[in-house]
């Protein structure tokens, strides 16, 4: 047995469970690669928004009797799922059987009178559940099992990768370790529902879809959440009416461009969160970016939220990426860890600022997985000539066309291991052209940079956008030199590994220790290394390094 599961009480079954767990809840959603359950992204967006509408979100008191406390809910109705999480205090997720039961339990809830002060009567799905003799009950309570909405700590993380029996698994738990739960999930959807709610008290049957990271199946436990007003289920409702000498005049007031109906809408949907939306705090209004938003905290989720109108594309980029990250399932295992090793070495950061960011990561692995022999994800050209009629969309005149069916899509044929993956993904990138060449995800062939920005990645639908423009010559090339050192170190651990008896950080686990982050060629800094053998191989990067230190452009 690995002497540090043994000194680290870590429980030598907690790999093998996990793996059971993840197997036998295989589907589209968890990237598994049980194709017969594979569902389109629009089947689940809608399943899960339905289910988001019948749920309600209780914030209780620390100390409540679970049985008693569902068994007053189920007044209402019967209860489909529930669960409970803390965040500054307890919360519950109660999801109803059915819609009709939520009202039921609106309906009996009253505003609370604050004395002095005076309380906005806004009837929400988010309720506050005061018990009246609350000391009496708490005699004989069992613990509530609260659900994890947070990434494991780096010393959890570092003694499971540690623990684990290869390189592979290594990917593979820091995947489990790090996607979305079931719970997260429904309550991002919860999220989106409750502010579709104040959105709908200006926009009635406006809906708030959740895009990005929260959805393309690349999300990190804690990352933000990205919503979308969608005002276009209003523009279809009236559509059918077409005959009759009618038009609502309130919907067809008229400003000057798109730019500014964005404006305008996010303007007073942001007023109206930051005055009346429940839990919303720190509202604030970016309506001059590229892409207008209302950021804000949803305090109760804990959520970091960004809101925008109009933005239909990524709503369908995210789409895309969530098709790729269910196709092969080391498509993902390889995202989280470039991406967790990009945060462990400071390349990525939650301040805006000329970083690399998440999204242009999950592109460059999927350029990359794209230039595979055999290739292990297809070109999106591929996917469009796969496309039926049904699939044809176009938004803002972009052509967004693409095959929706996973199952119409063949299994790619190349059976490299993750391990190989991520060392040649590394090399690969520590060795790009960066100076005269673009990622280009459409064609899955480097194409000759149309602009000087350094790291040029094109924008899969909007082809005239570079995704990473934001990215200065600097922090690409420390992105080189780390994947260059990376690809170094998984060189030599291939050659040299630990014996599973010794306690040393080896594979994934190296590669993401903060002492390496610290002690690369990069930094000025000198930090004790962890143990001899890292601090040889340091030694040796750093020569490597100065050897390679010329800029990123080419081999
Ligand atoms: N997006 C885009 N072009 C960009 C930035 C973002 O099209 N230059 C779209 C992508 O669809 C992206 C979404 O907006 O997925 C949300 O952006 P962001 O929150 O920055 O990225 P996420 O993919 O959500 O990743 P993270 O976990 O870091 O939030
Ligand atoms: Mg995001």
């Amino acid at each position: 047995q690995c002497p540090l599961r043994r000194l680290l009480s870590c429980p030598g079954t907690v790999a093998a469970d996990l793996r059971r767990e993840e197997q036998s809840s295989g589907s589209a959603e968890t990237g598994s690669e049980d194709r017969t359950a594979k569902k389109r992204f629009s089947e689940v967006q809608n399943k899960r928004r339905e289910q988001a509408q019948r749920t309600v979100l209780i914030h209780c008191p620390n100390k409540i009797d679970e049985k008693k406390f569902l068994k007053f809910l189920s007044q209402h109705g019967p209860i489909n799922s529930h669960f409970f999480y803390e965040s500054f205090g307890l919360y519950a997720v109660v999801e109803f059987c059915q819609k009709e039961s939520v009202t039921s339990l609106q309906n009996i809830t009253r505003t609370p009178s604050l004395g002095p002060e005076a309380a906005i009567p806004f009837k929400s799905r988010y309720f506050n559940l005061k018990l009246r003799n609350s000391s009496n009950q708490t005699s004989e309570l069992s613990s509530i099992q609260c659900s994890n909405q947070s990434s494991p700590s780096s010393k959890k993380l570092y003694q499971l990768l540690c623990c684990a029996e290869s390189v592979d698994d290594q990917l593979n738990t820091l995947l489990r370790e790090f996607q979305l739960t079931e719970e997260n999930t429904r309550l991002r959807y919860l999220t989106c529902s409750l502010i579709e709610d104040v959105a709908a008290a200006y926009f009635p049957d406006c809906a708030v879809r959740p895009f990005g990271s929260s959805v393309n199946s690349f999300g990190k436990l804690g990352c933000d959440l990205d919503m979308f007003l969608d005002l276009d289920e209003i523009g279809k409702f009236t559509a059918q009416k077409t005959s009759g000498n009618f038009l609502m005049e309130f919907q067809v007031k008229n400003v000057p461009s798109e730019r500014v109906a964005t404006q305008k809408i996010l303007s007073v949907i942001g007023e109206c969160l930051d005055q009346f939306g429940p839990g919303c705090v720190g509202v604030q209004k970016i309506l001059n970016a590229r892409c207008p938003l209302v950021r804000f905290s949803h305090q109760a989720s804990g959520f970091q939220c960004d809101l925008t109108t109009n933005n239909r594309i990524a709503l369908k980029s995210s789409e895309l990426l969530y098709m790729y990250g269910a196709l092969d399932s080391r498509v993902r295992a390889l995202v989280f860890s470039v991406r967790c090793w990009a945060r462990a070495h400071s390349l990525t950061s939650s301040i805006p600022g000329a970083w690399i960011t998440n999204f242009s990561l999950t592109m460059m692995v999927i350029f990359f997985l794209q230039r595979r022999s055999p290739p292990i994800l297809p070109t999106l050209d591929y996917l469009k000539t796969l496309a039926d009629a049904e699939d044809k969309c176009i938004i803002e005149g972009y052509n967004c066309t693409f095959v929706r069916d996973l199952n119409r899509i063949k299994p790619s044929g190349n059976t490299e291991t993750l391990e190989l993956l991520l060392k040649e993904f590394f090399e690969y990138f520590g060795n790009f052209a960066f100076n005269k060449n673009s990622i280009n995800i459409r064609q899955g062939k480097e194409q000759n940079k149309p602009e000087s920005s350094p790291l040029h990645i094109q924008n899969p639908f909007e082809t005239s956008l570079n995704v990473s423009k934001n990215v200065s010559q600097s922090q690409l090339q420390k992105f080189v030199d780390l994947a260059r050192e990376s690809a170094w170190i998984l060189h030599q651990e291939g050659k040299d590994r630990p014996l599973p008896s010794s306690n040393q950080p080896w594979g994934l686990a190296a590669l993401l220790l903060p002492s390496v982050a610290n002690n690369v060629s990069l930094s000025k800094k000198k930090k004790k290394p962890a143990s001899e053998r890292i601090k040889n191989l340091l030694d040796s990067i750093k020569s490597s390094g100065a050897e390679n230190s010329t800029a990123t452009n080419g081999r």
